[in-house]
């Protein structure tokens, strides 16, 4: 794991459809590209209404010398996967080296790998690297449609029947509770995907009485209930009102206003940016994974990096920060 963010040059190398709304995008990066595990990622310099910003994209297995993401677009995008899907071979851009914040353990009897649409990008490596080294492994993938299933040819030669894929729009969906019910004790669960399918499996997970240390995941930062809107915060003691626009986050309005956070993760990981909500006249669309069930339910708090209001306004408190 890479604990230091290392910014390259890199050129777009190669670019190519590998499912409905999703690209395969290579970047050959100056200088020499550490080996890195599955579930990596790299952020990127995007461009987004004139302004630069980063956005985070898994890496996937690329050839040496470069890193690769697979893009999904997003038709409420903020505006990184737009930035994403508009470049051209040889186009210039910054990245980051993959550092990773969600490891294979390599210790376990079993792997069971959970992917929810665009979520295949983290567990597709998982699957690879797994299968190279002779893991036991099943992997189940649902999506909307067969047609947005990055990678599931690829993996079917790979993994035959030990890849399941659910499409929905055939009517077919993941059971939870059988699929942790058929594992032996000590199997681990990897999970990608939307928040609603992360909730459902970490209930299940702890009904069918297994230690949540062994279920680890991630979720897409853009997976919410609404779909983005400008919304405003006033926020206590300071004295200022932040518009926050449709395409940018609490956490950088916030930022943008001169407001002092704290923060890392910036997916809605760590907690780190979580302010009080003491008002508000819409809906929290809470997107992390931070805070638990109940917390989310008590509307108290909201993770700046990820979370936002549905529309309209909040009064939030910053605490300690100046
Ligand atoms: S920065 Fe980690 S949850 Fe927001």
């Amino acid at each position: 794991m890479r604990n230091r963010v290392e910014w390259r040059d890199a050129t777009v190398a190669e670019i190519r459809e590998i499912a409905e709304d999703v690209r395969y995008i290579a970047f050959a990066v100056t200088g020499a590209v550490p080996r890195f595990d599955p579930g990596a990622h790299s952020n990127f310099r995007v461009e987004i209404n004139g302004q630069p910003a980063n956005r985070t994209y898994t890496t996937i297995p690329a050839p040496p010398g470069q890193i690769a993401v697979a893009v999904k677009l997003h038709p409420q995008s903020r505006g990184g996967s737009r930035f994403m899907w508009a470049l051209q071979p040889g186009q210039p851009v910054r990245l980051t080296l993959p550092e990773n914040r969600f490891e294979l353990s390599w210790r376990a009897p079993h792997y069971l790998l959970l992917a929810g649409g665009i979520g295949i990008t983290p567990i597709y490596g998982m699957a690879r690297a797994l299968a190279a080294r002779g893991a036991s492994l099943r992997l189940v993938y649902a999506a909307r449609s067969r047609a947005l299933m990055a990678f599931a040819d690829e993996l079917q030669a790979l993994l035959g029947d030990r890849l399941v894929l659910r499409d929905n729009a055939a009517g077919q969906h993941v059971d939870l509770a059988a699929e942790f019910a058929a594992l032996p004790p000590d199997a681990e669960c990897y999970l990608c995907g939307p928040i609603g399918m992360l909730e459902a499996a970490k209930s299940a997970w702890v009904a069918a009485g297994r230690p949540i240390s062994r279920l680890r995941y991630e979720v897409f930062g853009d997976s919410g209930l609404f779909a983005e809107k400008p919304f405003v915060v006033d926020v206590l003691n300071r004295d200022i009102s932040v518009p926050v626009r449709s395409d940018q986050t609490l956490l950088e309005a916030l930022l943008g206003a001169g407001v002092d956070m704290i923060y890392d993760c910036q997916r809605g990981e760590c907690g780190l940016c979580a302010v009080k909500v003491l008002e508000r006249d819409a809906e929290i669309d809470h997107r992390d994974v931070f805070l638990s069930p109940d917390e989310k339910a008590e509307n108290h708090r909201m993770c700046a990096c990820v979370s936002r209001l549905s529309a309209g306004r909040a009064t939030i408190d910053i605490g300690y920060r100046t």
